[in-house]
């Protein structure tokens, strides 16, 4: 017997419950923020009392209460996964270290983004898909993680194994969410093949002009062998098992067009105010990375998520590849008219996102929701998240 098969690994049979009641001026509800307890018995809301702080409560004074962070689309485990090219972390340990930073940022349900297919970059996982997948699964068997993990399955449409990958990633694990990517020079997010040229010149070794002419020869030659066939077998596998899809990157409307008939629900980093207009009128919930509103813009150079905010048309923020970046984010539109305020601004990561997937459970702070509730102190400007509680137990 090894040291990850002694009993304390014993899988759980349900979660961890607590009871508490918590206590702040500025409780974030999903229309208003009120003064107030919520009172939560077996993990559970049970009752919220506005503009009473009961004495049994734990007083978070003027710390603003929000419920738990949801988070849609998060690559950081990759980094603890493989924190150097080529080096490689015991991915059990990752997936736990991992976890520490999700729920310190205040992120109580967290879709684990992993890539299937390998696209000839060095951010293709490969066959840490299944060793991330076997890890990630046996930590959650302990009991121990401190935010409840989801699988969010980004499939790269035009890679030659991606259907063998995401056939195999099916069989073995759960997945809740699928997305269809498609990063091809002069398509989508790399319309602009100079910026992409740029982005592979200043890597480290830099490749040559003729190197890029024939890398960028080959991803286009894929493109059209698998683009469209992979796309529609995807589709097929997400709707065999009822697993939410999300596009990506979409930039022209014809690309909103072929989500809503491929039935997808999230638009995930529309590149165009269009594309993301589109998608918003159409019902489609627009996901857009947190780190473009908290840097100012796009690290790639495609359309401002505070640009979306503004008209009206952004629904969801993700941490994408900085988890702190959520909450930070959500703050940072709460001044932008369209978005209704802390409040409006507190659902772009939290009912908004759990409803797009189905996760009716949470969310929200409103009775007969899980107690995920987040206290937060404001410092400098900053949102800091203090204490984290999921299903009523402190997690962090
Ligand atoms: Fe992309």
């Amino acid at each position: 017997m090894n040291a990850l098969e002694t009993p304390t690994t014993a899988l759980v049979a349900q979660e961890a419950v607590a009871s508490i009641a918590l206590a702040s001026r500025r409780v974030v509800l999903a229309d208003r923020v009120v003064p107030g307890t919520v009172v939560v018995e077996n993990g559970l809301i049970v009752a919220i009392e506005e503009d009473r702080i009961l004495p049994e409560a734990l007083d978070c004074g003027d710390d603003l209460l929000v419920p738990g962070l949801v988070e849609l689309h998060t690559d950081h485990i990759e980094p603890h996964y493989s924190p150097r090219p080529k080096v490689f972390w015991e991915p059990f340990s990752a997936v736990f270290a991992y976890d520490a930073q999700i729920a310190g940022a205040g992120i109580t349900t967290v879709f684990d983004s992993l890539r299937a297919g390998t696209d000839g970059d060095r951010h293709s996982l490969g066959a840490g898909l299944f060793r991330l997948g076997d890890a990630i699964e046996k930590a959650k068997g302990t009991g121990l993680l401190r935010a409840d993990h989801h699988t969010h399955l980004r499939c790269e449409i035009c890679s030659v194994d991606v259907i063998e990958q995401a056939q195999d990633y099916l069989a073995r694990f759960d997945v809740r969410l699928m997305s269809l990517m498609d990063h091809t020079p002069g398509q989508r997010q790399f319309r602009n093949e100079e910026k992409l040229r740029d982005y592979y010149r200043g890597k480290s070794p830099g490749k040559s002009d003729a190197d890029l002419d024939a890398f960028f020869e080959h991803r286009k030659d894929l493109h059209r062998r698998f683009a469209a066939g992979y796309r529609r077998t995807l589709v097929d596998l997400a709707h065999e098992r009822a697993i939410a899809l999300a596009s990506h990157d979409d930039t022209l409307e014809v690309h909103v067009a072929e989500s809503l008939a491929d039935g997808v629900t999230v638009a995930e980093f529309p590149t165009t105010v269009e594309a993301a207009a589109a998608s918003h009128a159409a019902g489609l919930a627009v996901l857009m990375g947190a780190p473009n509103v908290v840097r100012g813009g796009s690290h790639s150079g495609n359309v401002s998520a505070i640009e979306l905010a503004e008209a009206g048309v952004l629904d969801i923020l993700s941490s994408d590849y900085v988890p702190v970046s959520l909450i930070e984010g959500a703050f940072a539109i709460a001044d932008v008219a369209a978005v209704g305020g802390l409040a409006g601004a507190i659902r772009t990561v939290t009912k908004n996102p759990a409803e797009a997937t189905g996760l009716g459970d949470r969310g929200e702070i409103v009775v007969g929701k899980r107690a995920d509730l987040v206290r937060i102190a404001q410092v400098e400007g900053h949102p800091v998240v203090r204490e984290v509680f999921r299903l009523g137990r402190r997690v962090s």
